[in-house]
């Protein structure tokens, strides 16, 4: 089998974006936009990928240096169209054979199905190019495909294109293959005579039959796969394009979505079956969740991993924590990065937990901080404790140990220890560790004067008589 190349092209200035950002790192389901093209692409198993950089090429590199290692980048500087982008990639590619897949870094919806059965028409029609199309009931702004006697002649742009040319309705998807060998010479014999004055890569195809070439077209069944992003509005639209994959795949799985307009979940989220999402819950990162879970509404799960039978109650923002199994959680917690939730546990509303273990069946019900903490198994943390982990300067661990009672409105002064099974006074302020099976008081004794009240009311009503 000949090897399979990748080029995308991410070089362009996304000038409808009105954008700091360069087009192909904003967001869609919780990835840039270009590697959800990578993402695809690499499904074909390439023998290499390159994306050809120009516009913020820096930041574009950036992402790609750390998230995607073994791609390559080329410089397309300055950027004169398509046809010249893809020339930047000669030097990489020189001496290579094989197949080369053209993909666009603003086109996040092809998919990996799509893409295989391409290459696949292309090899089969033995052809020099495919071009995939699409046919659409408003090619506006599309290159469209002009046929001679059934096969593709030419593409023309939207602005050069006759009036009778406009009423085309088959589009260039700008998605290609190529074969490698006659590639880059013919290329190079594309001009700039348009209204653009840009190298086009679409002359390719004219060029190609006028050296009696084969050039093939695919025509995708779904044109909403070959739907490009160019401005804010189509980022919004085709987000919400590949939102309703996400959530048809997941129902399909057995998940109810009580309301999929207002559920969002980013593509690599795993849900397990028999979980109900709530409206206005939003599932991100490589958040996991297992089966039989209820997520209320309004919550946010960013890499968090959920056991099976869990309930999250309303408004929570839960990030890079772990949560056992039969947990309830919320409404209104707050669970920071590295909290963990034996099985069983319960946390209640105004909660905050940071890098803080509750062991199985441990709580903290109401209006609590616990941060840099472990509590032991079946350990009630009253309402409003506080754990004190910060001096000014360094974080200090709080231990509590199993089957212990933390009484309401305590501070807990770390670094401390709590013993297994020990009471803390409600109101302590807790400095001194606290041996097992020990009761701490860390307050004033309370002394009640007797009449004191009475005593006052009798003076006060004396010295305001004279007035009244
Ligand atoms: C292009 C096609 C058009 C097709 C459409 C499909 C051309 C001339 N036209 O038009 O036939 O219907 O895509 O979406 O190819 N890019 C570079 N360097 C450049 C110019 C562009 O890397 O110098 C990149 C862009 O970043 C983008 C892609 O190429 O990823 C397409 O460029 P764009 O300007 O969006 O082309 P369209 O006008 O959409
Ligand atoms: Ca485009």
């Amino acid at each position: 089998m000949e090897s399979v190349h990748i080029v995308v092209l991410a070089a362009g200035k996304g000038t409808r974006m009105r954008s700091a950002t360069p087009k192909v790192l904003h967001r869609l389901s919780g990835l840039p936009l270009i590697d959800h093209v990578l993402r695809a692409a690499s499904t074909l198993s390439p023998a290499s990928t390159v994306v050809v950089v120009g516009h913020e090429a820096d930041l574009v590199r950036a992402h790609l240096s750390t998230a995607w290692p073994g791609v390559r980048t080329v410089l397309q500087e300055p950027q004169l169209g398509t046809g010249h982008a893809l020339l930047m990639v000669e030097p990489v590619l020189a001496g290579q054979s094989g197949t080369v897949v053209l993909l666009s870094g603003d086109v996040p919806l092809l998919s990996p199905a799509s893409l295989g059965a391409l290459v696949a028409r292309h090899r089969d029609n033995g052809a020099a190019a495919t071009v995939v199309t699409a046919m659409v009931e408003r090619p506006f702004g599309y290159g469209r495909i002009l046929r001679t006697g059934g096969d593709i002649a030419r593409i023309v742009e939207e602005r050069d294109a006759s009036p009778a040319e406009r009423e085309i309705k088959e589009i260039n998807a700008g998605i290609y293959v190529f074969e490698l060998e006659p590639l880059f010479d013919a290329l190079r014999s594309i001009g700039a005579e348009n209204a653009q004055q840009e190298y086009y890569l679409p002359d390719l195809v004219s060029i190609y039959r006028r050296q009696r070439r084969v050039v093939a077209t695919w025509t995708i069944s779904n044109a909403a796969e070959i739907r490009g992003i160019n401005s804010r509005s189509e980022l919004a639209e085709v987000g919400r394009i590949m939102r309703q994959q996400k959530h048809e795949e997941l129902m399909a799985a057995g998940v109810t979505l009580v309301d999929p307009a207002t559920t969002y979940i980013d593509v690599d989220v795993q849900v397990g079956a028999d979980t109900v999402i709530h409206p206005g819950v939003h599932l991100q990162g490589s958040t996991r969740i297992g089966t039989a879970c209820e997520i209320h509404a309004g919550s946010r799960l960013v890499n968090a991993d959920l056991g099976d039978r869990v309930t999250i109650l309303d408004h929570c923002v839960i990030t890079n924590s772990t949560v056992d199994s039969e947990c309830s959680v919320g409404p209104f917690a707050h669970l920071r990065p590295d909290a963990v939730l034996g099985q069983g546990a319960r946390v209640g509303n105004f909660v905050e937990l940071k890098k803080t273990t509750l062991g199985p069946g441990a709580k903290a019900n109401h209006l609590a901080y616990l941060g840099d903490t472990v509590v032991g198994e079946n350990t009630n943390v009253g309402a409003g404790t506080i754990t004190c982990n910060y001096d000014g300067a360094k974080k200090h661990p709080t231990v509590i140990g199993r089957g212990a009672f933390v009484g309401s409105n305590s501070t807990l002064v770390a670094p401390i220890t709590i013993g297994d099974g020990a009471y803390v006074a409600a109101g302590s302020a807790v400095t001194e560790d606290v041996p097992s099976d020990a009761l701490a008081i860390g307050r004033s004794r309370q002394e009640n004067k007797p009449e004191w009240a009475a005593r006052r009311r009798a003076a006060q009503s004396t010295k305001r008589k004279p007035d009244s």
